[in-house]
């Protein structure tokens, strides 16, 4: 039974969670905490899957309870409920906590919240993950400048400036962060061509989160038996994902993490390719063998896919959760309930749609569905927006600088198919 632990300065807001949450206590163990302290003394006694802070508390706010939370019990999943009026404060909040709810919320939204992070843990913690992580042994570590660039941006007293000067250090990566920066996906009116001012149009946060992809890329180098053109198919699928992605008639909060994803959601394939090259050869005959997907293959030989084993690396690289939640259900996005076009379902679509337009290039129309993925849109209610978002997509490519180029040959006999 999952533990959840809900915290508040005010005893009665806590009746008001447990009675609305009542339906569910045989379904989850919740426990309530007044105040900071308390819920440190909480976790201490036991340990908690899930922990609901209030934000605004005396003593010990929410900001600091989670900051606590993350460094003494990191694989506790960490919510804060915060209010329209506290907006300032709150952001104190963005390095912590891996949710925000508003407030007033309902049961509904507590419960479907709730629902979707543990179902994250679920998917990311099955002994197949942990063998597979376990079998890659020491996972490569990240530059001392993208560690710096984490340790900033998760410093609330850090400028835009700071950022951009430590971006600068490492040419490699702040000349991807441009490329980035300018692509089609972020629809940035004029061209931009320093750091400084790219940090002021998209924020430290999306910043970093580029200078992981340029990151990842480094990183992970497939090993000889995979074709080299393997490595720049992911890359280039990535960003035709993202420009996909961001085409869809998504807010923009949802669009900056539907591009962050879309760039990093077959990383895990990556992975596989320079720490497992084997296996990963076998899974690439299988699905050729079979005709079916990538992921179903890994499925089938390996007992997981590259959208977890991917999701829980970048989750320990310090992604937003909602991009490692839409990365880890990139393939089975009916896993999760939805609020609407968002997170995975986005990325699923982004994702279907950039693989058609990689098969046929210049076909706007879309080839045949496949049946799963037929039943994929069906059941998330989705089917019949599908030409609407395709010709949504073909249009940002079309439009894209520089223009999507059809994959060549070696490219399309790497088996890009994730
Ligand atoms: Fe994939
Ligand atoms: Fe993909």
């Amino acid at each position: 039974m999952k533990r959840i632990l809900f915290v508040d300065d005010e005893s009665k807001i806590l009746d008001g969670i447990r009675r609305a949450l009542h339906g569910d206590r045989k379904r989850w163990d919740l426990q309530f905490a007044v105040g900071g302290e308390a819920a440190l003394q909480a976790c201490e006694a036991g340990s908690f899957d899930v922990v609901i802070s209030d934000m605004r508390m005396p003593g010990m706010d929410g900001a600091t309870l989670l900051g606590h939370i993350r460094d003494r019990f990191p694989s506790t999943a960490r919510i804060i409920l915060s209010g329209y009026s506290e907006g300032a404060s709150a952001t104190r909040a963005v390095p912590v906590a891996h949710r925000f709810i508003s407030k007033p919320c309902d049961a509904a939204e507590l419960q479907a919240t709730i629902e979707r992070v543990c179902t994250l843990q679920d998917v990311l913690c099955t002994p197949d993950i942990r063998r597979i992580v376990g079998t890659v042994g020491e996972l490569p570590s990240l530059s001392g400048v993208y560690t710096s660039l984490l340790q900033a941006v998760n410093n609330p007293s850090t400028s835009i400036r700071e950022v951009a000067e430590i971006l600068g250090h490492d040419m490699a990566m702040s000349a991807k962060v441009l490329q980035l920066v300018n692509s089609a996906f972020f629809g940035l009116a004029q061209t931009v061509t320093s750091l400084l001012s790219a940090a002021g149009f998209l924020g430290m946060e999306t910043i970093k989160n580029l200078a992981l992809v340029s990151e990842t890329f480094r990183v992970f180098v497939p090993d000889s038996r995979i074709p080299p053109s393997f490595f720049e198919s992911i890359q280039k699928h990535g960003e035709t994902t993202a420009v996909i992605a961001a085409a869809l008639p998504v807010d923009a909060k949802t669009r900056d993490v539907a591009v962050v994803s879309a760039l990093l959601h077959d990383i895990g394939r990556l992975v596989l390719a320079s720490k497992m090259p084997d296996q990963f050869c076998a899974v690439l005959s299988r699905a050729s063998e079979r005709g079916c997907q990538g992921f179903e293959a890994e499925e089938e030989l390996l007992g997981t896919s590259h959208a977890e084993i991917g999701a829980y690396l970048l989750g320990l690289w310090g992604i937003p959760h909602l991009a490692v939640e839409a990365i880890a259900h990139h393939h089975r996005p009916t896993r999760i309930s939805h609020n609407g076009f968002e997170g995975s379902v986005v990325l699923y679509v982004a994702d279907l749609l950039a693989r058609e337009s990689e098969a046929h290039p210049q076909d706007s129309t879309g080839s045949k569905l496949n049946e799963s993925d037929r039943t994929c849109l069906e059941t998330l209610g989705i089917l019949s927006q599908l030409a609407e978002f395709r010709r949504l997509g073909f249009e940002a490519q079309q439009k894209s600088q520089p223009p999507v180029s059809p994959p060549s040959r070696r490219a399309a006999a790497s088996g890009h198919n994730a």
